[in-house]
This record gives C-alpha cells, structure tokens and sequence, in this order.
C-alpha cells in the first residue's frame, strides 16, 4: 500500500487565497516587519519567501537587514522602534542570531501582541496554560496539516520527535490539547523506533536527515516530517526517509512542499490575527484605507 502524499504546497496556497480576503477585508494594510541579522545563506531565503508571501496576499512587508556585527543593545533598539511603530503588526527575528546576541533578550523584547512566531514567554505560556495567544507557526501548520489528513487526534498515540521550542513543544502541546496521546521523544530515548512503532502519528522535527526508517511506521500511520537537511549533492531531505515509508504510513508529507510552505502560510495568519486584534486601536490612529468606488 502507497501512502496518500500531502500535498503542504497546495494547502498553503489555498489557505494564502483566504488570508488574502482576510487581509482584504481590514480598513487598513497590515504589515510584518522581518528581521535579518547577518548574511547566513538559508535565513536570507526564509526571510526573502516570508517577505514575498506576505506582499502577495496584500500584506506590507518590511525586511530589515543588518549587519552579522550588530550588537545585541542596537538590535534591541531596533525592536523597539518597531514595537512603537503603528504600521507595524508583526515582527518577526529570524533564528539563529550571531553569538553575540542573546536570543531570549531579544524575543523578550518584542511586544507580546506583535510576536507573530510565538516565541515570546507571555505566548508560550499562554499555549501551555490553554490561554489564547499567537502560537508558533510551524506547529499550527503541522496541526492544519493532520486536519486535512483528516487524521482522527482524541485517543490517538502520537509521538513528536525532538524537543525544540520551536517545534517539538509547542506541537506537543497542540496535539495534546486535540486529545491525542503525546509521546515527547528525543536525542536521548532509549528506544526511538520502538516509540515511533507504537504510534498512530508521527511528527519529525529533530534536524537529523532520514532518522525515521521504513519499518519505523506502523501501518496506516500518519507522518509528518518536519526536517529540512541538506545533502552532500545539495539536495533537500526531511527527518523521514521518505522513500521506505511512503510504503507503510496512511499519509505522509514530502519534503520539500509538505511543512514548510505551511509555516509561511501560518506566519501570514498569525500576522492577520495580530493585526485584527490590534484593529480597534488602529482604526482611531490612523485615516480608514481609501475604498473603490
Ligand atoms: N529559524 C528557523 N525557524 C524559524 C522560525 O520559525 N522563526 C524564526 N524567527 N526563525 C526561525
């Protein structure tokens, strides 16, 4: 049996085409402010996708680059002015940061109502409390992901692969709060693959290439992989060997084109859903966007 491919590049732009009504349909244009430290090969491209995608859908986006030397006082200045800055709903510090920037100093000064990663402690703490809040993008693109799946979550084991703040737990929390059984393993439990055999659902997200093997997957499991590896000859491969358990799972996704334009398309949401908060306020600072006749 052949597993039924998700298709995460189809999802996102169905879902983009209701973010672009969405943000449409504000009185004013949103805008996502990213943030670049540094000239790291694969954080420009991130950075340059999020920034086109969000023009696309009728977003404002501004990409502010600086240089790798920028210290960690001037960066939080930076964030500060954006903070400020009324046109400006979302911010977005793209990871990792040069040794000399302290992450945490930095997402703890992004404006909690701004964090459109969902990095912020106010958030994370919001997402383990059950309190609503902005939620990081990746997990909320993997949970739209099993929901297109159709993927049946209340009772369900699921096991998530790596620990990250990112990913690991807040995807935890997620499928947690849908009712399913949640298994958080790592780089050191005892026995992955019997872990991974045991479940209905598997979410790879430790950055390893190919670590989950064909009789890993149980039949009719559902596999979401998480990773983006780069291979020797250049070429893309997730955490999942896609090949072996395209074989064996219900439904997998490929990488690329499964999470990862998903995380684009729930950073666009977020960056909606932040801008929709903030709507009233705006609407009393500044002029209603000109409307056609
Ligand atoms: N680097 C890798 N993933 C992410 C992400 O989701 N957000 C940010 N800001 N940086 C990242």
């Amino acid at each position: 049996m052949t597993a039924h491919i998700l298709d995460g590049k189809a999802l996102a732009a169905a879902l983009r085409a209701d973010l672009a009504q969405r943000a449409a349909k504000l009185p004013y244009r949103a805008g996502l402010a990213v943030v670049l430290v540094g000239e790291e090969a694969a954080s420009a491209v991130y950075v340059r996708n999020k920034a086109r995608a969000a023009d696309a859908i009728g977003v404002t986006a501004w990409t502010i680059r600086l240089p790798a030397g920028t210290t960690e006082a001037a960066l939080l200045a930076e964030i500060a002015r954006l903070n400020g800055d009324p046109d400006v709903d979302g911010i977005l510090v793209q990871l990792p940061l040069p040794p000399q920037i302290r992450p945490e100093a930095v997402i703890g000064a992004i404006d909690p109502t701004k964090d459109v990663d969902g990095f912020h402690p106010l958030n994370v703490g919001r997402l383990h409390s059950g309190a609503p809040g902005l939620v990081p993008c990746t997990p909320l693109g993997v949970m739209k992901l099993l929901a297109h799946a159709g993927t049946a979550l209340r009772g369900a084991r699921a096991v998530v692969l790596g620990r990250s703040a990112i990913v690991g737990k807040p995807v935890a929390e997620l499928l947690l709060r849908a009712d399913a059984t949640v298994t958080l393993a790592h780089s050191r439990t005892r026995d992955l693959a019997a872990e991974c055999r045991r479940a209905e659902v598997i979410i790879a997200a430790v950055g390893r290439a190919e670590l989950v093997r064909g009789d890993w997957v149980a039949n009719d499991a559902v596999v979401i992989d998480v990773g983006i590896n780069r291979r020797a000859d250049g070429s893309l491969v997730g955490d999942v060997a896609f090949d072996e358990c395209v074989d064996h799972a219900g439904a997998i996704t490929p990488v690329p084109g499964g999470v990862g334009p998903m995380t684009i398309a729930c950073l666009l949401e977020n960056t909606l859903a932040a801008a929709a908060a903030r709507r009233d306020q705006k609407s009393i600072q500044r002029p209603l966007r000109s409307q056609s006749p």
